[in-house]
């Protein structure tokens, strides 16, 4: 697959990561008024991405339209003494259509590892789910230049267990953890760089075809004001965006990019 072809069939993406808000009949509120201000945009696809608590009822909100349901994490196995624990088949089961692995919040505050988000990408990916797995360095780690060794260590590690047929459906969101939350966007300069080396890094992993094939995402503090530049990088392929997606101005704005 030359990449001309790989590039027509990465679909841009906007996923919102709602965290830990909205209650089930918010979410579901907010899903019909997403549908009714997306209209007939039809060259994207859109995604929000509520607690677990959400899921149900944004499916059923979502259901025969544009939008589609993402989780914010899974457990790998498919069932079991697992207390507390959440399934791919379970996501499956209720209608969600992708699952969110590898969160730096989950990294840095529930001590995920990058075995683990290889666990649950091949979980997800078994059960016929989209994975959106997310990587990026913290703010110590580029300051000491460590950037490129974090992105190289986590894109291998975290697609270790994807095998080669499943490689175009993985999803990929770099988010530097410094730009998260903090209105500190990287440039889309910085972006199209880290995104690009994270590409090359898919490449070597699970070979070119891939590399060409699978959609990565940027993240951290993406906005009305930034979504424009950021959406026109050659490498970009949508974005994961946090706080702006829990209000629909500035994520129906987001939805609405204009790519040249
Ligand atoms: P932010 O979060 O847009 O609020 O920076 C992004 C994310 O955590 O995915």
């Amino acid at each position: 697959m030359g990449s001309a072809q790989g590039r027509s069939i990465r679909v841009p993406l906007v996923v919102g990561n709602w965290k830990m808000f909205k209650t089930s009949a918010e979410g579901a509120a907010f899903v019909h008024e997403l549908i009714e201000s997306i209209g007939p945009l039809g060259d994207r696809e859109v995604m929000v991405a509520p607690p677990f608590t959400g899921l149900f009822e944004a499916v059923r909100a979502a259901r025969g339209s544009r939008v589609s349901v993402a989780a914010q994490d899974v457990f790998w196995e498919r069932e079991g003494a697992y207390t507390g624990e959440v399934s791919a088949e379970m996501l499956a089961d209720l209608g969600v259509a992708a699952v969110i692995i590898g969160h730096s919040e989950r990294r840095r505050d529930f001590q995920e590892t990058d075995e683990w988000v290889a666990h649950k990408v091949r979980a997800v990916l078994d059960s016929g789910l989209l994975p959106i797995m997310c990587v990026g360095e913290t703010a110590d780690q580029r300051e000491a230049g460590s950037t490129r060794d974090v992105l190289g260590s986590q894109v291998p590690t975290g697609l270790a267990e994807v095998r080669s047929e499943n490689a175009a459906l993985v999803t990929i969101a770099y988010e530097p953890v410094w730009a998260i939350g903090t209105g500190k966007t990287a440039t889309p300069e910085m972006a199209q760089e880290a995104i690009a080396f994270v590409r090359g890094q898919v490449a070597r992993t699970l070979g070119a075809e891939a590399g060409d094939a699978v959609r990565i995402l940027y993240g951290g503090s993406v906005g009305p004001d930034n979504i424009d530049e950021l959406m026109n990088q050659p490498d970009i392929d949508g974005v994961l965006v946090g706080g702006a997606s829990l209000q629909l101005a500035p994520f129906s704005r987001i939805v609405h990019f204009e790519k040249q």
